[in-house]
This record gives C-alpha cells, structure tokens and sequence, in this order.
C-alpha cells in the first residue's frame, strides 16, 4: 500500500511512524511534511489546505490510501474530493467535520441530545453579548469563537474588562475574521482534563487511550494557551468508573447524534473532556487526531494502524480488536523561545542524529526543516521528546534526559509536564 499523509506537525510525524510499522504499507508520503518527517517518508510542497494541488498529488503518486490530519483541510472538505476522485480516505467529510468547525453547532448538538456540557449562549452582536456578561456577572467568563481559531480562539476572562474586551476584538474586531463573527459564552466549569481519542466508523466507537494534554506556555499552568505544550498517557484521572460515564453519557450518544442529523463522522472523533465535580463534561470536539496527544497515544497502540483505518474506511471497524501496550508515554514539546506568540525560525538544532533522533528516546518532529544534513527551527512548536515506560516516572525521566542533550537558541520547554499525573494516588 502506499499512504499519503496530509500535514506537517507532529501529530502526522507520529501516524507515519505507526504506519510504517505495518507490513502492509510499502510507501509513506507526506504533504507538506517537515524536516524530521522528510527523513521516513517522501515530502511534497503542497500546502495542507490546497485540496486541488492535494487531490492532484494523490493521483500523481497513485496513492492506495490519503490520510488528512489537520483540522482545516477536512472542515474545508478535502475528504469529499479525495472520495470523489476515488482515494480510500480516513478522515470525516465536511458534513461531520462541522462538529469541530463550528462551536456553535456542537454546542446546540449537545444540548439537542443531552450530552452533558457548560451552559452556553451564542452571540453575533457585541452590543448583547455584552449585556449578557453584564447580566450574569460571573467571572471568570469563557468567551468563545465560533470558527477555527488556530487553537487561539478561547479567551479564559478574569473580570468584566477583559471579558468585554475579547468580545468586541472577536466581534467587531474580527480578530479570527469569520471565524469569530459569532461567539459563544459560556460557563466557567473546574476540574481535570482528560483527552480521549477514538476511532469511529458511525456504528462503533472505540475510545483510544486516554491522555493529558498541557496546554499553557509555562510551569504551573502560567501563561498563554498553546496548542500544547507536552502530554502523558494514560490519563489517570481517567478511571474504569469514568470510562464507563463517558461511554454511556458521551461518546455512544455523540456519534449516535451525528448519524440523526444525517452527519455519519468516520475518522479520529477527539473528545476534549473535563471530570468535573457534577460528572464528566464535554470541553470541546475535534474531528482529528490530537497535537500533541497523537505523540503519546500511536505509541501504544499494539494493532496494525491501517487496518484500523480500512476498517473505517469501510466501515467495518467492529471486526477489529484494538489492543494497547501496557505502559505509560510521555511527550515534552521543546518550543521556539517567543511562542505561542512571535519567534524567529531557522535555528540551527543540535544534539540530534542524521534522522533526528536521541537513543532511547523518539523524536517526533513538528517544526523543522531539513538542510545539508542538518536540522533548523521552522514553527513554534520544534519538537516533542517522547518516552515509553512501564510507570510514568519512567517514561518522563526518559523524555527530560533526552530535552537536556538537544539544544537550539531559544529553546523553551516545560519542565512540569506530567507533574499532575503523577500526584494521583
Ligand atoms: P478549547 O479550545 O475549547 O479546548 O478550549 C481551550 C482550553 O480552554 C481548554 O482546554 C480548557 O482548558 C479551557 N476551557 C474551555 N472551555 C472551558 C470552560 N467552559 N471552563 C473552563 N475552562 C475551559
Ligand atoms: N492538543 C489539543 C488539540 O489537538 O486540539
């Protein structure tokens, strides 16, 4: 078989990595790709949202299976013309994806089926939205934009200020442009974060192993929200008491959800989950794999990954036994010193081989560039630094040994990363 994977981060480095291990799969590509992937699979300069320049590539290649990753590409439908142009393809069609292109509709879905998540109200006037903020006077007020937002468009306010602040610049200011001409307020909820990924064909849903993501720039969960700045698996708040909560509550009727409303998802259905005191909430909905869950997950997974994604595909994920390692994974994300804001890009990188590996340890690349055999910063998250281990203190050791032999200036990393796991009894 060969796979095109469509992506660049560290997320798609982790698939093709799983992917590679299966006896089926003779050929990897990737599209756009980056310096660490470049070095398993062959790269291609079309850009993840580009779905004629993609479809066009896929054809070129005579790809048996396209495999697309990021969020954009399949709100914007990629999967439909990949099916159309007749690839085998994992990934939702744009009708599904909608459940994390839009907040607003995954909000009104949970609310229609009684899957349990914050009170909301949605706005598309600053003028009412203020009024309600006023109204409710309860801070902190979690103000959403409707649309992608790069990860950015979820603003924590502490007080009126800088409530009514991030409503007029989503708004009026247009700060994620359509994206957030509408917003959603909703209530303030507590209590630890739990990821669950899973796989979906729209008859069986089949939770992957859970994770914990770390989603500040700094220790202690000080600082700007990133798109993640490290994670672990498993989750240990996530207990045999909470799957089961979840199975029966959440993931059973969300996809029974998306088949009623004629919005069959098949892909990775991404539960962003908080387990707080009134039972376990729904926090968010991604239509893919996570960034940087994937990294701490694939690598437990004991099953062939294309199979799973065939039987997706061909919906028939039920026939399957999904089987996971008995271990535990961690990924510390080295970042570009500025980020989640400003940084500058092509550092040179040191401490890693020819292929960008540190013994012992993976190195799932998300922000590199590959050149005359060496490796250069590209992007705000560089790199996640991922260990197995048969406790979690193990594998974390792993991960920080391997963060403390690379090095590029700049470089800023959290050194807290499963800290919270780890205080579980
Ligand atoms: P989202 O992009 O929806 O996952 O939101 C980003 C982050 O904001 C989440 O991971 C939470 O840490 C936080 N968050 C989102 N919604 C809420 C909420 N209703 N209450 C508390 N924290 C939230
Ligand atoms: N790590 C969170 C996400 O992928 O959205």
């Amino acid at each position: 078989m060969k796979i095109l994977v469509v992506g660049g981060g560290g997320r798609e480095h982790a698939i093709i990595m799983k992917l590679s291990e299966s006896p089926k799969v003779e050929k990897l590509y990737c599209a756009p790709g980056n310096g660490g992937i470049s070095r398993y699979a062959e790269c291609f300069n079309v850009s993840a949202t580009d779905i004629p320049g993609m479809v066009e590539l896929a054809k070129k290649l005579a790809v048996n299976m396209v495999v697309v990753a990021p969020d954009d590409p399949l709100v914007l439908g990629m999967v439909d013309a990949m099916n159309e142009a007749g690839f085998m393809t994992f990934g939702p069609n744009k009708a599904a994806a909608v459940i994390e292109g839009s907040k607003v509709f995954s909000k009104n879905l949970m609310k229609k089926y009684n899957i349990p998540t914050a009170g909301y109200e949605t706005f598309t006037d600053s003028e009412s939205a203020i009024a309600y903020l006023k109204q409710q006077n309860s801070y902190p007020a979690v103000i959403k934009a409707d649309g992608l937002a790069l990860g950015k468009g979820v603003i924590i306010a502490a007080n009126e200020e800088e409530a009514v602040e991030a409503v007029k610049s989503m708004i009026d200011g247009k700060q994620f442009g359509e994206s957030s001409s509408t917003v959603v307020i909703e209530e303030f909820l507590t209590g630890p974060e739990i990821s669950v990924l899973s796989f979906t064909d729209g008859n069986v849903v089949v939770p992957m192993i859970s994770s914990m993501d770390h989603k500040r720039a700094l220790d202690g969960d000080k600082g700007l929200n990133t798109g993640g700045m490290g994670t672990i698996a498993p989750n240990p708040f996530y207990t045999k008491e909470v799957a089961k909560e979840c199975m029966e509550n959440i993931f059973i009727p969300t996809m029974k959800a998306m088949n009623s409303e004629g919005r069959k998802f098949k892909g990775c259905l991404y539960f962003g989950l908080m387990a707080t005191p009134k039972g376990v909430k729904v926090i968010e909905y991604n239509c893919r794999f996570g960034d940087p869950e994937t990294q701490v997950v694939l690598p437990l997974l004991n099953t062939d990954l294309y199979d799973i994604f065939e039987a997706v595909y061909n919906e028939k994920l039920a026939d399957i036994d999904i089987k996971w390692k008995n271990e535990c994974c961690s990924c510390v994300v080295m970042a570009s010193g500025g980020y989640p804001q400003s940084y500058p890009k092509g550092i040179e990188m040191n401490g890693m081989d020819d292929k960008g590996q540190v013994d012992g340890v993976f190195v799932y690349h998300a922000g590199t560039k590959y050149e005359n055999g060496k490796f250069y910063t590209n992007g705000g998250r560089v790199i996640g630094v991922t260990a197995t281990g048969d406790t979690l203190q193990t594998a974390l050791d792993k991960s920080y040994a391997a963060v403390k032999s690379i090095s590029f200036d700049g470089a800023h990393y959290r050194t807290d990363i499963g800290k919270r796991a780890l205080s579980v009894k």
